[in-house]
C-alpha cells in the first residue's frame, strides 16, 4: 500500500494522464502484480518471448519502439538494449520503478506521451467541447525497425468508457481508439507486432460472463500465438469471482 502511495506521488504523467485515471490504474498494477505474482508470471513471460522471437525482424539501424511500456513487467529489457540501434519506450506515466530499472540500460530511452491524442483535450480541455479521436492514432509512422504494440490495446479507452462500455457514446469512443491504433500500426513502414488482450472471461460459479475487451472485427487477422491470463484469482476482485483475460500476439506488414 505505502508503495503504491509512493508511486501515485512520485510518477511524471503526460498531460491529462492523471485526470483520466492512468496514475491510479499503474498503481493498482503494480499492487495486483505484488498479490498475483505467480499467476501472471506465465503471462508475462510470454509476452515477452513473444517480442524477442519477432524481434529478428527489425531493422538493425533504427531503433525499436514499444507502447505501454507502463512498469516494463512484460518488457524484455535485455533483448531491447542489445538491439543495435537500441529501443524507445513510450507509456503516458512513467514511475519511478521504470525510471530505477532503465538506468541499468544505456541504449533504451523513455518518453512520456499519449498514444490517443485525446488525453489533454478530453480532461483538461473546453468540457462543452465534443472530443473526437483522430482516424488514425498519433504513433511515429516512420524512423523505426519495429513497433510493438505492448499490452495497452485493451486499455486506451479506459480514460474515456468503462469496459465494457456503458452506452453507445462510449462503444463508439472504444472502438473509434482502438481502430485509430491499429490503422496506425498497419500504415507504418517496419514490421509491427501488437500484443493484446481481446476477451474477459468472469467466471463465478459455473456461469462465466465474456466480455470482449477489442471488438473482434478490429483484429487484424489471426493471431500467431494466443494465451491466457489469471489476472484475478478468486478473493482479488470478489470472494468466488475469477477473472482470466485471452491475450494474443499478432505480427503486421512482414
Ligand atoms: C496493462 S499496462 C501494459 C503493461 C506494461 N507493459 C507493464 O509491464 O506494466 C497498460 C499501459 O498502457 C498505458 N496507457 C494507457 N493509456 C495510454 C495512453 N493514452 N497513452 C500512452 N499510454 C497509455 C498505461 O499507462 C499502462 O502503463
Amino acid at each position: 500500500m505505502i508503495e503504491e502511495i509512493l508511486t501515485v506521488l512520485t510518477v511524471r504523467a503526460a498531460p491529462g494522464a492523471r485526470e483520466g485515471g492512468l496514475v491510479k490504474e499503474i498503481a493498482g498494477i503494480l499492487g495486483r502484480h505484488r498479490r498475483q505474482r505467480k499467476f501472471w508470471a506465465e503471462h508475462l513471460q510470454r509476452t515477452k518471448e513473444s517480442i524477442t522471437a519477432h524481434m529478428h525482424h527489425a531493422d538493425p539501424k533504427e531503433p525499436i519502439l514499444l507502447m505501454g511500456a507502463g512498469l516494463c513487467l512484460d518488457v524484455p529489457l535485455d533483448a531491447l538494449n542489445s538491439h543495435q540501434a537500441g529501443a524507445l519506450l513510450i507509456d503516458a506515466v512513467e514511475t519511478r520503478q521504470t525510471r530505477r530499472a532503465l538506468k541499468a540500460y544505456p541504449d533504451i530511452e523513455f518518453e512520456r506521451a499519449d498514444l490517443t491524442g485525446m488525453l489533454a483535450d478530453f480532461w483538461l480541455g473546453d468540457k462543452n467541447e465534443v472530443i473526437s479521436p483522430p482516424d488514425i492514432a498519433p504513433l511515429p509512422l516512420v524512423g523505426h525497425g519495429m513497433a510493438i504494440s505492448c499490452n495497452i490495446l485493451s486499455q486506451l479507452p479506459l480514460a474515456f468508457s468503462a469496459s465494457p462500455p456503458v452506452n453507445e457514446t462510449e462503444t463508439k469512443i472504444t472502438d473509434a481508439i482502438q481502430k485509430a491504433h491499429i490503422r496506425a500500426l498497419l500504415a507504418m513502414d517496419c514490421p509491427a507486432l501488437l500484443i493484446t488482450d481481446y476477451e474477459r472471461v468472469e467466471t463465478s460459479g459455473n456461469d462465466p460472463h465474456i466480455v470482449q475487451t477489442v471488438n473482434p472485427d478490429l483484429l487484424p487477422g489471426d493471431p500467431v500465438d494466443v494465451w491466457d491470463w489469471p489476472i484475478a484469482p478468486s478473493g482479488e476482485v470478489a470472494v468466488g469471482l475469477e477473472v482470466r483475460l485471452k491475450v494474443g500476439a499478432w505480427l503486421l506488414n512482414v
